[in-house]
């Protein structure tokens, strides 16, 4: 396959006969701990993939937006009236959409385009091809209108845009990370003020390696599950008095949850507290050059979502499991969950021997083979050229 730049050039030659105006790109992502903490106002630490989302546009006159998408080889058009009514456009052209519906809402004069997209980001392994899309179109039209939107103000918008639009109840994560992420860097985010700060997160330097592995897990029932946990969360915030659960510390916990009504809201609470300073602890292991020593986190990180938040699944579990018994320093599921990824800290000489041994205990157990990739921490939404 060619590369994904080249591809979204070549579809917009063919779909519209014309040379594009530029070309910009957005990634997807990997979470390296802090999952179900960004909606309860926590902290979390991304980083972003060199798998890349690219639009290839220009602009046309009017309030038109026309949309080829390589996934479908199809166009969709649609215009400000279709946009203005949440609901009009659908499927994956319900992301573009609401990109230009959430622009327009907070004042925009966003420009007519034409837009041709190819993308590297797989659908549903949850690296997030969805922020991925949105940050790569917000990223174009901003440009292409010189739009006043500074980045830090970016990913609240393309956020806007799937909750209100899209409809799904997401945090902020996903888009931080596809907007504001540097190569060589974790993101440190705080969900409440928005700020944030780039961690050294480098890998060859302390000979390390992170391996993701694709667990081929059908997502099962992921959205409502992800909108009972973000319920669930934000009814014990309120049990407890507090604007979310971020206002909550561990030093706290043994007050806190004997006032929630039952076991399983504990439990739900206990892994968002206890999250919150996984992610405090790992940065401050990585300021501190002390790279390896998160892998403990990162596994403490997994249980919690297993046995606490429980969500993740067997196929997941078992490549956690294996990779760990394979050596690996630390592994977690990245991400909503119910599916998805697993990252795997390991010893550079060793993701040979992690992979295979996660794929044998797939087979073991009978599961579809999963996939695997090794990643270093690459740069957020960019222009191309
Ligand atoms: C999904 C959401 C994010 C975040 C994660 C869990 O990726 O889009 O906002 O809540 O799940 O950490």
């Amino acid at each position: 396959m060619t590369d994904v730049e080249d591809r979204a050039t070549a579809g917009f030659r063919s779909a519209y006969g014309q040379e594009p105006a530029g070309r910009w790109a957005a990634p997807g992502r990997a979470n390296l701990i802090g999952e179900h903490t960004d909606y309860n106002d926590g902290y979390v630490l991304p980083f972003a993939l060199s798998l890349r989302t690219v639009v290839a546009a220009a602009p046309q006159d009017g309030d038109r937006w026309t949309v080829w998408s390589e996934t479908t080889d199809g166009q969709i058009e649609f215009v400000a009236a279709d946009v203005d009514e949440p609901g009009r456009v659908t499927g994956w052209g319900a992301y573009v959409a609401g990109v230009v519906w959430a622009l327009r809402e907070a004042g925009h004069a966003v420009p007519g385009a034409r837009l041709a997209i190819a993308s590297d980001v797989p659908l549903g392994s949850g690296l997030s091809s969805s922020a991925a899309l949105e940050a790569a179109v917000l990223t174009a039209l901003v440009d292409l209108g010189g739009l006043d939107l500074p980045a830090e103000r970016q990913p609240r918008l393309a956020q806007r845009a799937e909750n209100a639009y899209v409809g799904a109840p997401t945090g902020i994560m996903d888009q931080s990370a596809a907007i504001r992420c540097r190569k060589g860097h974790a993101l440190f985010l705080d969900c409440r003020t928005e700020e944030v700060e780039h961690i050294p997160f480098d890998l060859d330097a302390a000979g390390l390696a992170m391996l993701v592995v694709d667990s081929r897990a059908p997502h099962r029932h992921a959205d409502g599950e992800y909108a009972s946990r973000r319920k669930s969360c934000e009814a014990a915030a309120a049990t407890l008095g507090v604007p979310a659960l971020r206002d909550v510390s561990v030093a706290d916990l043994d007050a806190a949850l004997p006032k929630l009504p039952d076991d399983e809201t504990r439990r739900r609470v206990r892994h968002v507290v206890t999250e919150d300073q996984r992610v405090l602890d790992t940065v401050a292991l990585l300021r501190a050059g002390r790279v390896r020593e998160i892998g403990p986190l990162l596994t403490a990180s997994h249980a919690s979502m297993r046995d606490d938040f429980e969500i993740t699944v067997p196929e997941i579990d078992t490549a956690v499991e294996a990779a760990l018994a394979a050596g690996a320093l630390g592994a977690r599921m990245t991400g909503g969950g119910f599916g998805g990824c697993v990252l795997a800290l390991v010893e550079a000489a060793a993701a040979v021997t992690v992979a295979q041994a996660v794929t044998d205990a797939y087979a073991a157990r009978g599961f579809t083979a999963p996939g695997h990739v090794t990643v270093l921490p690459a740069p957020g939404a960019t222009r191309l050229d």
